[in-house]
C-alpha cells in the first residue's frame, strides 16, 4: 500500500489548523512532523509541545521524523504527545537497538533514517525492530530541496533484501519528492512518500496527492 505524508514543515505554521485540514480532504494518509534540534542537523523546527497541541485536530497518522542527538531522551514526551510511529536516526544513538527495543517495549511504531551518507546495509542487523525504513532523499536540515537520485538506489538494496528475506516493512523516501520523480522511488521499492513543499505550496494539493498516487501505482517495484 502507498501512503502520502506531507511535511508540516512546508505549511503556514500561523494557519496550521486549516493547513492541516487540507492535506487530510486532499486524500493524505500521514502527517509527517519534522523534529529539529539545530545539532544533528542546522535547523530548528518543533517539539512535543507542537504535535500535542494538533494531535486532537486531524486523524491523521503522525508520523514523527527525529533529527535530534540522542532521541531516547526524548521518546516518552513524544508518544505522550500523541506520535504513531517514532523515526529516528541511525547517526544520531549510540545505540539505536536500544532505542528501538525501548520504542517496541511502549507499543509505538518504530523507524530507523539513513542520510544519503550512510551506507544501505547498516540497517540490516536492526531490521527485525523496525517497521519503517526511512531512506533521506536530501541531507537533512531543510525542507525545498532537490532529490539526490543516488539514494534510490538505497532504497532498492533494502527493499531486495526484505523481500528476500520476508520481511514485511515499510520504506518512506523523504527529499525533494514530487509527482514527478515519485514513480523512480516507488520502483524502487518505496511506499511512504513524504513531500512537503510539492504538496503544501500547491494551489490545490488534491491534484498533487492524486497524481503521486497514479504513478506510484503504475510503477510498482519489481524484483
Ligand atoms: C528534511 C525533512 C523533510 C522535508 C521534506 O530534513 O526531513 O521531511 O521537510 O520537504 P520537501 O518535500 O520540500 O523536500
Ligand atoms: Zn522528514
Amino acid at each position: 500500500m502507498i501512503y502520502i505524508a506531507p511535511s508540516l514543515l512546508a505549511a503556514n505554521f500561523a494557519n496550521l489548523t486549516e493547513d492541516i485540514h487540507k492535506i487530510e480532504e486532499a486524500g493524505a494518509n500521514y502527517l509527517h512532523l519534522d523534529v529539529m534540534d539545530g545539532v544533528f542537523v542546522p535547523n530548528l523546527s518543533f517539539g512535543p509541545g507542537l504535535i500535542e497541541n494538533i494531535r486532537p485536530i486531524s486523524k491523521l497518522y503522525f508520523d514523527v521524523h527525529l533529527m535530534i542527538v540522542e532521541p531516547i531522551r526524548y521518546i516518552d514526551n513524544f508518544i505522550a504527545a500523541g506520535a504513531d510511529s517514532i523515526t529516528i536516526h541511525y547517526e544520531s544513538c549510540k545505540n539505536c537497538a536500544d532505542v528501538l527495543r525501548y520504542m517496541r517495549d511502549k507499543d509505538i511504531r518504530t523507524g530507523l533514517a539513513i542520510s544519503p551518507d550512510t551506507p544501505w546495509d547498516v540497517v540490516v542487523p536492526l531490521l527485525e525492530l523496525v517497521d519503517m525504513v526511512l531512506v533521506m532523499t536530501v541531507h537533512p536540515g531543510f525542507g525545498g530541496q532537490s532529490i539526490i537520485y543516488g539514494a534510490l538506489d538505497k532504497v532498492r538494496e533494502i527493499r531486495k533484501y526484505a523481500t528476500e528475506h520476508g520481511l514485511n516493512i515499510n520504506i518512506e523516501v523523504d527529499g525533494g519528492i514530487n509527482e514527478k520523480n515519485v514513480g523512480l522511488a516507488t520502483s524502487a521499492g518505496a511506499n511512504v512518500i513524504v513531500a512537503g513543499s510539492a504538496i503544501f505550496n500547491a494551489t490545490k494539493p488534491r491534484h498533487v496527492i492524486n497524481a503521486m498516487r497514479e504513478a506510484a501505482e503504475q510503477n510498482p517495484f519489481s524484483l
